[in-house]
């Protein structure tokens, strides 16, 4: 079989250390599937990514075929199936994320261009480096010639929060849990809907039975969860953020179960009014052949129409503010 060519920005960095060993163990492509990792830095990281590249090693995946540390942003993407674009500052305690626009954004654009010049046509990008959805934006739109569609941002994270938080309130395991997701912005304006799911095959609110306690302490709770554990470990989440970009990658390359929704933000087709271009999350299913699709047709209640249009009035406030950065 091919092996996967599967890019890794940051890969020094937290999320880094926390993914690659996964990854290389066939926890994207699958157990058969041989695998290549770009592992692309900045210069002064590069002697920290020879510490990780020789740990990587020392674990002997069976499947790691090959492991290219660089910081030559073209020698990185070149023929690339799957990249993980991670390699972004992190916000500190006091910070929202899009507090990172300026200092991160221009990343995105030199990591867009030098996917379009040399990852494969149908490769899939994950943004994970925040403010995830509009560097995913400026991403796509420095890839001239790539389709937009193959530029995704990680809201996979908050998917799951919802999930756990859901399970834990109705005091079974997590795997009852199924399809909330979520709108929006991968920011605290982020809109986690529970109309749409069920625990153990009930509608949720059925099962929950506190509508106050789901459109108040869940919803703030999946929004703010990230402020929490920065405020708790003094640094941002890693291991549960690397766990959701694998699944968000091996969702979209094999496929979401039948009737199986899961959340990605990616640049919108003007579903649900979300103005066109904007990397906004929805609710996905994937086919299993690399491709994705905005779930379509469900009916919204008023509270989530005004939470959307309020995540996404933010979502256009961070394209005008990145303007120059969008080719
Ligand atoms: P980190 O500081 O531990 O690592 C970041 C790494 O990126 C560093 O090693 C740095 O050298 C590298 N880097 C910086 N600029 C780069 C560039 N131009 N090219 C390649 N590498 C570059 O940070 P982390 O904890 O791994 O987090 C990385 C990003 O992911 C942050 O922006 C963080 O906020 C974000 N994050 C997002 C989510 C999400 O749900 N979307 C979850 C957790 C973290
Ligand atoms: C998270 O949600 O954990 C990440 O986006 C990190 C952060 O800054 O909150």
């Amino acid at each position: 079989m091919k092996p996967a060519v599967v890019t890794v920005t940051g890969a020094a960095g937290q999320i880094g250390y926390a993914i690659l060993p996964r990854i290389a163990h066939g926890d994207v492509f699958g157990p058969d599937r041989p695998v290549i990792l770009k592992l692309l830095e900045i210069e002064p990281a590069l002697k920290a990514l020879e510490g990780v590249r020789m740990e990587l090693e020392d674990c002997a995946p069976p499947l790691l075929q090959k492991i290219v540390c660089t910081a030559d942003v073209d020698e990185g993407m070149g023929d690339a199936d799957a990249v993980f674009l991670v390699g972004a500052r992190p916000r500190g305690p006091g910070m929202e994320r899009g507090d990172l626009l300026r200092a991160n954004g221009p990343i995105f654009t030199g990591q867009g261009a030098a996917i379009a010049r040399g990852a494969k046509k149908d490769v899939c990008v994950v943004v994970v480096g925040n403010p995830a959805n509009t560097n995913c934006l400026i991403a796509y739109s420095s890839a001239k010639g790539l389709d937009p569609s193959r530029f995704t941002a990680m809201t996979r994270l908050d998917h799951d929060r919802a999930l756990a938080q859901l399970a834990r309130k109705a005091g079974v395991p997590v795997r009852a849990v199924a399809n909330a997701f979520i709108w929006g912005n991968h920011s605290p304006t982020m809109v986690p809907d529970t109309e749409h799911g069920t625990i153990g095959c009930r509608p949720i609110a059925e099962v929950i039975g506190d509508a106050g306690w789901l459109h108040g302490d869940f919803v703030k709770t999946v929004q703010q969860r990230g402020k929490a554990i920065i405020d708790a470990r003094g640094v941002s989440s890693a291991a549960s953020a690397a766990n959701a970009a694998i699944s968000h990658m091996r969702s979209w390359v094999t496929g979401t179960a039948p009737g199986e929704l899961q959340s990605m933000a990616v640049p919108s087709d003007g579903s649900y009014g979300v103005p066109a271009g904007l990397v906004s999350s929805f609710p996905v299913t994937c086919p299993g052949d690399g491709t994705y699709r905005i779930v379509q047709g469900l009916e919204r209640s008023g509270w989530v129409v005004d939470k959307v249009a309020a995540t996404v009035a933010e979502l256009e406030d961070e394209r005008k503010a990145v303007a120059d950065l969008l080719k």
